[in-house]
């Protein structure tokens, strides 16, 4: 699958199959995420790979819109130390993760985390230093459900040349 195909069939998916994702495939989701870019090639972020149903569990009741957590059997939570572009930067590695694992046949699902007022409850759960934040937590899994009609802004909308 090229990238642009991987980039069209992404789509957020929230009920997955209890197949396990493999070291292998975890390694590689990571490896994606760290070839983002991020400001003056900072790389300001940390990974934490979580399948320990009892903490995908806690983590899914703290969220909001996360509850599938519990369900999905890879959870990545994605990190950034403070830096004045931390956010960019996770995000960034957050779509390449996304996008990565689209190519290798998972499913997905981007829960908020920078901003929710439970950023650092779940940073501190999963034992990473004060002075780091949450960017996303990325539910992921073999998908246990049917492609979803999904609307899209038109591109002659939001296409602009030369000016606004
Ligand atoms: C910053 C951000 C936060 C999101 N937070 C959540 C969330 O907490 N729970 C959830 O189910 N989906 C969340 N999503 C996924 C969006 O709902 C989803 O991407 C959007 O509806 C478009 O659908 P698609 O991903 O299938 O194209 C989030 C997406 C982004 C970019």
């Amino acid at each position: 699958m090229d990238a642009l195909e991987a980039i069209r069939k992404r789509r957020s998916v929230r009920r997955y199959k209890p197949t396990p994702v493999s070291a292998e495939i975890i390694e590689k989701l990571i490896d994606a995420g760290r070839w983002a870019p991020s400001a003056m090639n900072v790389q300001p972020w940390e990974f934490i790979a979580v399948t320990d149903p009892e903490t995908r569990k806690r983590i899914a009741d703290i969220t909001d819109y996360g509850k599938f957590i519990a369900e999905a059997p890879l959870c990545i939570a994605v990190l950034c130390r403070d830096t004045k572009y931390y956010l960019e930067d996770g995000c960034a590695a957050v779509e390449n993760i996304l996008i990565a694992a689209t190519a290798l046949g998972l499913g997905t699902c981007w829960v908020a985390g920078d901003k929710k007022r439970y950023a650092d409850e779940i940073r501190k759960l999963l034992g990473a230093p004060s002075g780091y934040k949450l960017v996303a937590l990325i539910a992921a899994g073999y998908p246990d459900e049917g492609e979803r009609r999904r609307e899209r802004r038109d591109l002659k909308e939001i296409l602009h040349y030369e000016r606004f």
